[in-house]
């Protein structure tokens, strides 16, 4: 059976299974598009009050305060609108009233109080602000934060607005090469296997790359939990989110280590071959032969621009999530409130563009290009492979031999 036949029946089945993936992940898209105008916020705090006349206001003060506080609640629900300026007359508490607090059901009060015994600095962020002060219609204090003006920002900005776009990003970046399998195919070794193989990585960087690669995907996988846990567990039932939660919370802080430990070493082994030279232009400008079979594809050494740029988002990358990271792991120790915001803020961009950069890496090590992985599972690749994508990095490999 000639080569050309396996690989004809190989690409069926692959360019079959890409196109499932991009009509998931279109359907995925429209419910994000829908999502972003759909009107509802996605931390909405589920919360009820009611205001009491302790006997002492009037009764026009009573409807008073409980026009204030329906206007803030709704202000809770409603996204892109801002309150009532605290400043405006009559907008503060009237005397005489008392609030009562009702707590969500299944949280018990005791909760909010053990919340409130962290040290100063928590103290202090947890006050409610001046500005909304005896007006939060939220049953525990720091809840109360998202009432603040930063706190709504925040929930408005980050919570919701940035997290749908997140979300758009990855899936329409996965749906793209999902397009591309189903319409390209996967990329063949042209001539065919060789059937000899030529070393490619050594034990140790392979070692290194798997480590990285599994905590890179163990905190890719719980920050998803962390974002979007609340749309993509909570309908399986609370306790499953809260476990998942917990496990999540816990799994990102113990992947942290190997994923920064392993972006320093392949750094030091691979930096001296990621630097980019003219054969790289010539490359992009080719789009590296992706996307055609037709001629030889444009000559690489060991490191092609491709993987230049891969090496690059994984170095610069991996700094800002780990320095980020370290940040939010100590809340409020090195940053206030709103340099706080900000870093989650970075935190999670970065992360969403690591996400999708690396879901192309893992795509054409994989299902995109036929043998790319055995470099990195045995370290040796076939020879056919190696002549027609780093064809000037096995001419150095051919020298060498000769020269034995
Ligand atoms: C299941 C997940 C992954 C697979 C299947 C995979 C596969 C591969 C393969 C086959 C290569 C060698 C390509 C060559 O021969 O030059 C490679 C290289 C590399 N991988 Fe991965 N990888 C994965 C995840 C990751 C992750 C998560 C990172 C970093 C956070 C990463 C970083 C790198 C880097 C920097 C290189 C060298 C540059 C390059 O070849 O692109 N990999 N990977």
């Amino acid at each position: 059976m000639s080569d050309v036949i396996v690989r004809g029946r190989d690409f069926t089945a692959y360019r079959i299974g890409g196109a499932i993936a991009a009509a998931l992940l279109f359907a995925a898209l429209l419910w994000q598009t829908y999502e972003i105008f759909d009107g509802d916020a996605m931390t909405v705090p589920e919360t009820s009050w009611t205001a009491v006349n302790d006997g002492e206001g009037s009764g026009e003060n009573a409807v008073l305060a409980d026009d204030i506080l329906v206007a803030r609640t709704r202000l809770l629900d409603e996204r892109f609108k801002t309150g009532p300026s605290p400043e405006e007359p009559g907008f503060a508490a009237q005397a005489g009233q008392t609030l009562v607090e009702e707590p969500i059901d299944g949280y018990s009060k005791a909760l909010p109080e053990a919340w409130m015994t962290g040290d100063a600095e928590m103290l202090r962020m947890l006050r409610p602000g001046q500005r909304t002060e005896g007006l939060s219609s939220l049953p525990y204090v720091n809840a109360a934060l998202f009432e603040r003006p930063e706190g709504r920002d925040w929930r408005l900005g980050m919570a919701d607005f940035i997290t749908h776009l997140g979300a758009l990003v990855i899936l329409g970046f996965a749906f793209l090469l999902a397009l591309l399998l189903a319409i390209r195919g996967r990329v063949p070794i042209a001539e065919g296997r060789a059937r000899t193989k030529v070393k490619r990585f050594g034990f140790l960087e392979r070692a290194t790359h798997w480590m990285t690669a599994t905590s890179f995907i163990g905190l890719a996988l719980t920050g998803i939990v962390i974002a979007y846990g609340e749309t993509l567990i909570l309908p399986f039932g609370g306790d499953l989110l809260g476990q998942a939660g917990w496990i999540a919370t816990w799994g990102h802080a113990v992947c942290f280590p190997p994923f920064a430990f392993g972006i320093l070493i392949m750094g030091i082994m691979w930096v001296g071959r990621n630097i980019p030279d003219r054969l790289d232009w010539i490359w992009l400008k080719n789009g590296g032969g992706l996307f055609s079979d037709e001629g030889p594809n444009p000559p690489a050494k060991k490191f092609n621009a491709g993987q230049k740029l891969i090496f690059w988002s994984a170095m610069l990358g991996g700094i800002l999530m780990v320095g980020t990271g370290v940040m939010l792991m100590f809340p409020f120790f090195f940053l206030g409130l709103e340099a706080q915001a900000w870093v989650m803020l970075g935190h999670a961009t970065v992360a969403t563009f690591l996400i999708a950069i690396f879901i192309g890496h893992i795509y054409i090590g994989t299902v995109g290009m036929q043998g790319a992985i055995d470099a990195m599972w045995s370290g040796r690749v076939d020879r056919n492979w190696a002549k027609e994508h780093h064809e000037l990095w096995l001419k150095d490999i051919e020298k060498e031999e000769t020269a034995r």
